[in-house]
């Protein structure tokens, strides 16, 4: 039986005059691909014109530095190339089955990252007509319905329009042909972006993969299609209509040096170290957008957050602040469980805020595409300037933590954070619940954010001197908090989870005597998150329940409001805030700090978790 191999990836595609890059191509390939592989790492492959005219295909299993070698990138010389970074979602990564693919003539080759789900027919159609078929995946199809288009009088151009009309699915598609300069590209769902050149363009699922060589960028929006040259864009919209590209273009601030390590050990170190920074350009960047969302919201009846990961633990405290201090009632969902949620009862006097570093999660496009047709408002909150679910929302607020490359979200989580919080004392403010020095202190909150962040950095690397031990020694831990110390709870053991292996399982504190205290034994960790001195003097009478169980306790909190739980076997102190969500900032950056140290000690790369891709763009 065959069977659809689908994949989460990361493309590239570049047209180079010669000597207009500093780099050869196969370098140049290989630094997108570096850049890109956060998205995938599961198998490399890139395509290009040699200087005879034919097309070249070199792929293999496992990771880029792994691979590096085996490709030759560094010999590769051309003006037109391709190159794929994969995740595979069905079936184990394999050389079969990392792309680029090829028709039967070898002549043509395509890279894609998404889903075609009318795959099975269309190849049950294409072996009747007599194409062979190499490997397993959906992609391969394309290919050869170009193939077939040609062999049936087609100029390619119109061959790869007529294969993309035929796909049912989600794509971003990029394809080379022997003999040619252009880079034929399609997209549907999945993101692609142009990135415009002198003398050379570029087509990438992401920004940072080109930024390097140019920061004036187009994005492709979904239905459209085209191609690009080293010196030329084509840009069709779905309706045929030839779109200006000088109209679309868009300079963008992320500077080049923002997608390298810089001598850090990791991406995810370099992120959480670059907090105090992000968290004071997005404060300073908060206005306008933010005024107009929260007087839509400030009339919603209810509001409710989509959102997954670290975006929805974030929208667990954004929730909570809009239900807390603006009394607005707010419920997050996990966006993948939205559909089941989500039905007649909302209407245009709700809002839907939906929460995505990347802009690009599936689940929450889809959530945000449900709740506009059953009438809702929606307001996106994402890091990525025009990605999909801002620009499929109503209005759009945006993070300006630059880009993130760890795969684990570090600085997007903060900032959303940031953003929320100055978002729910806007609508308090409106809505005549917070009084002026309410208001007031969120703001001066904020404003004192960025240095709170640079001293709680300081307190954890007192949690790790304290807690890596036993963690790096332990298969599983507890993460308790209440209210918005559950949300940085939340966050502090997916951190762990995704980086370190360590099965770290997050729960509401009061819930933990329901069940999961059986686990508790000697030795076990459990770390306690309190924003508040409400929250605090909660948690506190837990702490006495794990430790007299034997469990390792370990409390952060507000300096000053920790003094009060002295019997935890370790109390972190971070500076302390009046808001309760500005609080989780502080709060949270010792727990990634931990996850991130154990990762390392336990010999892991936290920017490369085994099965994971940083955007999830298939469901
Ligand atoms: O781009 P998004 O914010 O929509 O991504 C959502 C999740 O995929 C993401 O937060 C994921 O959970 C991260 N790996 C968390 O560190």
């Amino acid at each position: 039986m065959v069977r659809g191999l689908s994949a989460v990836c990361g493309i590239i595609g570049v047209a180079v005059e010669r000597g207009a890059l500093p780099e050869k191509l196969g370098d140049v390939l290989y630094g997108c691909l570096k850049r890109l592989e956060y998205r995938g790492y599961d198998s490399v492959g890139i395509a290009f014109i040699d200087d005879l005219g034919r097309l070249v295909v070199r792929k293999s299993v496992g990771k880029i530095d792994e691979v590096r070698e085996k490709i030759g990138f560094s010999e590769i010389d051309g003006v037109v190339g391709l190159g794929h970074t994969r995740w595979a979602t069905h079936g184990r990564p394999s050389d079969e089955n990392a792309h680029p693919h090829t028709d039967c003539s070898g002549t043509i080759a395509v890279v894609h990252n998404g889903i075609i789900e009318n795959f099975s027919e269309l190849r049950k159609w294409l072996e009747n007509l007599g194409h062979r078929f190499r490997s397993e995946t959906d992609t391969e199809v394309i290919p050869h319905l170009i193939e077939e288009f040609i062999r049936r009088g087609m100029s390619i151009y119109s061959a790869f329009k007529r294969a993309v009309s035929l796909l049912r699915g989600t794509y971003a598609i990029a394809a080379i042909y022997a003999g040619g300069r252009r880079i034929l590209f399609a997209r549907n769902t999945s993101p692609l972006v142009i990135g415009l050149g002198k003398g050379y363009n570029f087509i990438a699922s992401d920004i940072p993969a080109f930024l390097r060589y140019t920061n004036r960028v187009v994005v492709v929006h979904d239905g459209e299609l085209g191609y690009v040259t080293s010196s030329s864009v084509r840009l069709e919209a779905a309706d045929g209509k030839v779109v200006s590209v000088e109209t679309r273009a868009r300079v963008v601030e992320w500077s080049p040096e923002a997608v390298e390590k810089g001598g850090y050990r990791h991406f995810m170190e370099k992120e959480i170290l670059e907090q105090p920074q992000a968290l004071a350009q997005t404060i300073a960047g908060l206005g306008e957008e933010v005024r107009r969302a929260a007087e839509l919201i400030a009339r919603a009846e209810r509001v409710i957050f989509v959102a997954a990961g670290s975006s929805y633990h974030a929208s667990i405290i954004g929730a909570l602040a809009l239900t807390r201090l603006a009394k607005v009632p707010s419920v997050p969902l996990v966006s993948s469980e939205a559909r089941w949620w989500l039905g007649r009862w909302l209407s245009d006097r709700d809002v839907v805020i939906a929460v995505s570093q990347s802009g690009e999660t599936i689940d929450t496009l889809i959530a945000v595409r449900i709740a506009k047709d059953l009438g809702a408002k929606v307001v996106a909150l994402s890091n990525v300037l025009g990605s999909a679910i801002p620009r499929e929302s109503h209005l759009a607020i945006y993070t300006r933590a630059g880009p993130e490359i760890g795969v684990a979200a570090t600085k997007t989580f903060t900032t959303q954070v940031a953003a929320l919080s100055y978002l729910a004392a806007t609508v308090a403010k409106l809505r005549g619940e917070a009084s002026r020095s309410e208001y007031e202190a969120v703001v001066e909150d904020l404003r004192r954010c960025p240095i709170s962040a640079s001293l709680a950095i300081e307190s954890g690397r007192s949690l790790v001197s304290k807690a890596l031990d036993v963690f790096v020694r332990s298969r599983s831990a507890f993460y308790l908090g209440r209210g918005f110390g559950l949300g940085v709870a939340k966050e502090g053991a997916l951190k762990m989870k995704e980086v370190a292996y360590v099965h770290a399982e997050a729960y509401p504190a009061g819930e933990s005597k329901h069940g999961p205290i059986a686990l508790v034994e000697p030795g076990f960790p459990t770390l306690f998150c309190a924003c508040s001195s409400e929250e605090l003097e909660m948690v506190a009478s837990n702490v006495e329940e794990m430790k007299s169980r034997g469990a390792v306790t370990i409390l952060v909190a507000p300096r000053k409001l920790a003094e009060r739980v002295r019997s935890a076997d370790h109390v972190i102190e971070v500076p302390k805030h009046l808001s309760p969500a500005v609080q989780a900032i502080p709060l949270v950056i010792p727990l990634q700090m931990l996850a991130y140290e154990t990762a390392v000690a336990r010999g892991y790369d936290p920017d490369k978790p085994r099965n994971l891709a940083k955007t999830v763009t298939v469901i």
